[in-house]
């Protein structure tokens, strides 16, 4: 039985990973997090605000799948200038449970493709795992550098993954480009408006690339358990690319909407007198109801539209090592799109 410690276990990285491993019959997750899951088979939530020194009180953790983020207020782009709670965060769980654990085998760090900088402009495309970090702050340095002069002597290993925005749910999430989506256009056809792509034209037609978060659960049970992951990283993404105006008219497909000419508007300012809007949706239409201020993060959405340049990472040394899953990306939104409105969680 080996025993896994997901830190940041609600988020939309975090919960997916301890679905696929409750789903494995050899493996007992403890999920911490500041909010409190609900307890299951095999699965334990730990209420803990990790900022704060951690002393856990558990013992014989194998694995450690670290997925915690806290968002810094203001843009999305800014998000990786957020040092002080992300570095401590990591340093908290991750020393802790290495005084406690003497079984643990490998921790799995997740960064991200802002490693190379997508955040900031154009980069050098398909980035590679051996690319150089870009110029500037970026807390995902800082966590990689503790975490490998941390584990240099020790028993255990460790294996850094970059995903590049994550697909699936996970309300309260800053960075969760699905929702936005589906809420933004839930919201157009209730007014009777397009579903129009809200970006500039120019970035609707640059390469984008996403992670769906069930393959990147995937993923890390990959990296944690294969030998050739040990104090490796790799990119992990879906394998495919795209154009997200080539995309949109099967978006507005999945929610029987015409296409329309793309409209570039600023979500985060259109949806700031929304949520009494959301709250009479949520009520016409019998949909869960989550807090629109929990359900889809704005700012995220107009980074991502508005992203000008191509985003483009390579995934051949994962594939190289062993991890070969892939997953088509336009079947894969409305796939997701179609289970939030089956779910209720938009019309
Ligand atoms: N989302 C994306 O599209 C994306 C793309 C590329 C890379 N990444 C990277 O992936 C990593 C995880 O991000 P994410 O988007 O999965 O984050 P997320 O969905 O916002 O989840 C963050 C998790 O961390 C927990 N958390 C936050 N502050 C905490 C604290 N003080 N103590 C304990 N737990 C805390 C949250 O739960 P509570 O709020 O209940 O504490 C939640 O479970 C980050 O490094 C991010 O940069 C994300």
């Amino acid at each position: 039985m080996k025993t896994a410690v997901v830190v940041g276990a609600l988020g939309v990285i975090g919960r997916y990973i301890v679905d696929k491993l409750a789903a494995l019959p050899d493996w007992q997750v403890i999920g911490l997090s500041r909010r409190k899951g609900e307890d299951r088979d095999r699965v334990r939530y730990v209420s803990v605000d990790l900022v704060r020194p951690f002393e856990p009180d558990f013992s014989g953790v194998t694995h450690v799948f670290y997925a915690a983020f806290q968002a810094s207020v203001g843009k999305a782009s800014g998000y990786a200038a957020n040092i002080a709670p992300n570095r401590d965060m990591l340093i908290n769980s991750v020393s802790a449970i290495d005084k406690t654990s003497p079984a643990l085998e490998r921790v799995i760090l997740v960064t991200g493709t802002k490693y190379y900088g997508t955040h900031l402009g154009p980069f050098r495309t398909p980035a590679r795992e051996s690319d150089p970090r870009h110029e500037g702050a970026n807390f995902y340095f800082d966590q990689i550098d503790w975490l490998t002069t941390f584990q240099r002597g020790k028993r255990w290993t460790w294996s850094e993954l970059r995903p590049q925005t994550l697909c699936g749910f996970a309300p309260g999430t800053a960075m969760s480009i699905v929702p936005v989506i589906a809420v933004y256009a839930a919201m157009m056809k209730e007014l009777g408006r397009p579903f129009a792509w809200p970006g500039t034209p120019g970035s609707g037609r640059a390469i984008y690339q996403v992670t769906d978060s069930a393959h990147f659960a995937n993923a890390a049970l990959w990296a944690a358990t294969d030998p050739r992951c040990a104090n490796q990283a790799y990119n992990i993404t879906n394998g495919d690319y795209f154009r997200w105006l080539d995309l949109w008219p099967r978006l507005a497909q999945a929610f029987d909407m015409p296409t329309a000419a793309p409209a570039p508007l600023s979500l985060t300012e259109f949806m700031a007198d929304k949520a009494p809007l959301w709250d009479a949706m949520v009520a016409k239409y019998g949909l869960k109801p989550y807090r629109f201020e929990d359900i889809a993060a704005w700012p995220f959405g107009d980074y991502v539209f508005n992203t000008t340049w191509d985003v483009m990472t390579s995934v051949t040394k994962s594939r190289l090592d062993g991890f070969h899953d892939v997953v088509d990306s336009e079947d894969m939104f409305v796939r997701l799109l179609k289970q939030f409105r089956k779910e209720r969680i938009v019309p």
